[in-house]
């Protein structure tokens, strides 16, 4: 399936162009949905999936492809990050996507930019811990691109499971008129998530990489059988060393909250997430259990 593509690289195409849908709609005196998947750009299954799933659940789709600066800290990857502009764009033409906006950093940032968003309790441990200052710049790129967009359904991939619960939480928290929701990992037939970072992966770590889910999966379900939480993160985090990652985190939360549990409880859902290190690549991957609870408090999956 091919479509005609519009590419935006400035916020005054892009307001001019959602102005001209608001127009549009007034005449016809009928609502236009607009769906909408902010991206860094080099894009993978994983990012296709997002496309596939929102393109027939709206009136227009949009992509947003931008390499966000305020979300990488001075040591990581930021200029090495893979840009492979015009692969995305065949990936948004095959998936029917209607606008790409694609600014450079000084059309988003101006100079004189002193304003953040940020979200002060899921976005502490786990990820933020570690990399401090990345969710206010996810939390602040996001709310300008929802403001620039004005989507009503923004679709997320659950591999980055804190950034979704940290930017629903964000949209509730600012009234913000768009439904947050998430899809499942797509992952590699031998459980590797995927990820624009898999990339930089050495033949040997891709080898070790998929050990990571597979830890992940062998953590959940001693948890659910009940074995104490601390035990068996413990174990967790043995077996990832033993199989030669190094272990930035392995923890488990609450959710929707991000409390610490002390037990693990069937009416209660819970996030076991990781960050490891293979070589320079960091991967995360992570665990949902018993979702159910969340899908009936509200929070949308596919
Ligand atoms: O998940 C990503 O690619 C980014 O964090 C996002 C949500 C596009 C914000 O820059």
């Amino acid at each position: 399936m091919s479509s005609n593509i519009e590419i935006f690289r400035t916020r005054r195409q892009l307001c001019e162009w959602r102005a001209s849908i608001d127009q549009g709609a007034a005449v016809a005196k009928k609502p236009v949905t607009i769906g909408f998947v902010p991206t860094m750009g080099a894009l993978h299954r994983g990012h296709a999936e997002l496309l596939k799933q929102v393109r027939p659940r709206c009136d227009v789709s949009v992509l947003s492809i931008f390499v966000n600066p305020t979300q990488f800290g001075p040591n990581e990857d930021l200029a090495k990050y893979p840009r492979t502009f015009e692969a995305d764009l065949e990936v948004a033409r095959t998936h029917g996507v209607n606008v790409v906006f694609a600014p450079g950093p000084d059309e988003m940032y101006r100079a004189a930019h002193s304003t953040f968003v940020v979200e002060s309790k899921i976005a502490g441990p786990l990820c933020g811990q570690f990399r401090p200052g990345h969710f206010r710049g996810v939390t602040t790129i996001v709310a300008k691109l929802f403001n620039l967009v004005r989507p009503q359904l923004a679709l997320f991939g659950l591999k980055d499971a804190q950034q979704f619960f940290v930017l629903h939480q964000m949209a509730q928290d600012l009234d913000m008129a768009v439904s947050v929701e998430a899809i499942v990992t797509v992952r590699e037939p031998d459980g590797l998530a995927l990820s624009s970072r898999n990339a930089y992966l050495s033949q040997t770590n891709r080898q070790i990489a998929p050990k990571f889910f597979g830890i992940l999966t062998a953590t959940s379900n001693a948890l659910k059988v009940g074995t104490p939480v601390a035990t068996a993160l413990e174990t967790g985090r043995a077996a990832l060393a033993a199989s030669g990652f190094k272990v930035q985190y392995l923890d488990c939360v609450e959710l929707p909250g991000f409390g610490t549990p002390h037990t693990i409880l069937p009416e209660h859902a819970y996030l076991i997430a990781g960050a490891v290190y293979l070589g320079e690549t960091r991967l995360i991957d992570n665990i949902i259990v018993n979702p159910a609870v969340l899908t009936r408090a509200g929070y949308k999956f596919s």
